[in-house]
């Protein structure tokens, strides 16, 4: 957190919302639906595919200011096992994002220490991404800082058949420290908030059984106009919500609990 500060200039408007976050409670991991790119292309008469490659400074963005405010895990949902729909152009273009992306960042990676990890059916990828990407988990691999995780060919559903079988296969006790530990995510901590731009109300398959308890922040703006301020912003909202995992805040005095109790018959 105080590297972040650090970094800023104190007349940055992004300051005073930094001040403002209580360092001691930041979430530990952060998920983040990146939607919109498509209609923010539509929206200036441009290609969908414009949208995506605009999508690409957000991201740089949301990584450095998750790796400078010292947050553990960041997970991005940059291809989904339903996006094959789209137009083989469109698919193409975004493996070929992907790629330039990894290439230019990975020095940056290395400056913050950030661990980069993927997950997600890796092996349907195409052979030259699953590269890509195997070249920047092995180069990263012993970063100690951030980890950046990409869901890539990811489905909630699809890594929960892969848990399934796994279980299986081991012939393990079925509880949820078995599940979890069978998850693409395993040793990760669950997501604590859940962004999603663009204003859809939805998960989209996106890590069901890890998000159980987090936080949920929508906001409006398209993923290509989203800002380290409005990153802060969702952290802040994060931050006064009322968080009970199922229980209650405070326990019930104990002169209430006779309101408790179900009356004979
Ligand atoms: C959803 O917007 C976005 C995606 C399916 C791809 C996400 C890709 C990026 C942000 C580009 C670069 C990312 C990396 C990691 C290099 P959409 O196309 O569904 O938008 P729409 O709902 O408006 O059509």
């Amino acid at each position: 957190m105080q590297a972040f500060l650090d970094h800023l200039d104190a007349r940055d408007p992004d300051y005073a919302l930094a001040c403002a976050i209580d360092a001691a409670r930041l979430p530990a991991h952060i998920a983040i639906i990146m939607d919109g790119n498509g209609r923010w292309a539509r929206r200036r008469g441009l290609p969908r595919v414009a949208g995506h490659k605009a999508g690409i400074q957000p991201v740089r963005e949301t990584v450095e200011t998750c790796a400078r405010l010292g947050l553990g895990a960041l997970t991005l949902y940059a291809f989904s096992v339903e996006n094959w729909k789209r137009p083989r152009t469109e698919v193409d273009t975004l493996w070929r994002l992907l790629r330039i992306y990894l290439r230019a960042e990975l020095d940056e990676m290395h400056r913050h220490d950030i661990r980069f990890t993927a997950i997600g059916r890796l092996d349907e990828l195409p052979n030259f991404v699953r590269k890509e990407l195997d070249g920047v988990i092995r180069s990263t691999a012993r970063n100690r800082g951030l980890q950046l995780n990409l869901a890539i060919n990811y489905g909630g559903r699809a890594e929960l058949v892969d848990a399934v079988k796994a279980l299986v296969e081991d012939g393990a006790e079925i509880d949820e420290a078995a599940i979890s530990a069978r998850l693409y995510t395993a040793g990760m901590p669950d997501p604590d908030l859940l962004i999603r731009t663009s204003g859809e109300m939805r998960v989209s398959n996106f890590l069901l059984w890890q998000i159980a308890y987090a936080e949920l922040y929508v906001t409006e703006t398209l993923w290509p106009d989203f800002t380290r301020a409005e990153l802060l912003r969702a952290i802040l909202d994060y931050q006064k919500r009322d968080r009970r995992f199922g229980g209650i805040r405070e326990p019930l005095p104990v002169e209430n609990l006779e309101h408790a109790t179900i009356p004979a018959r």
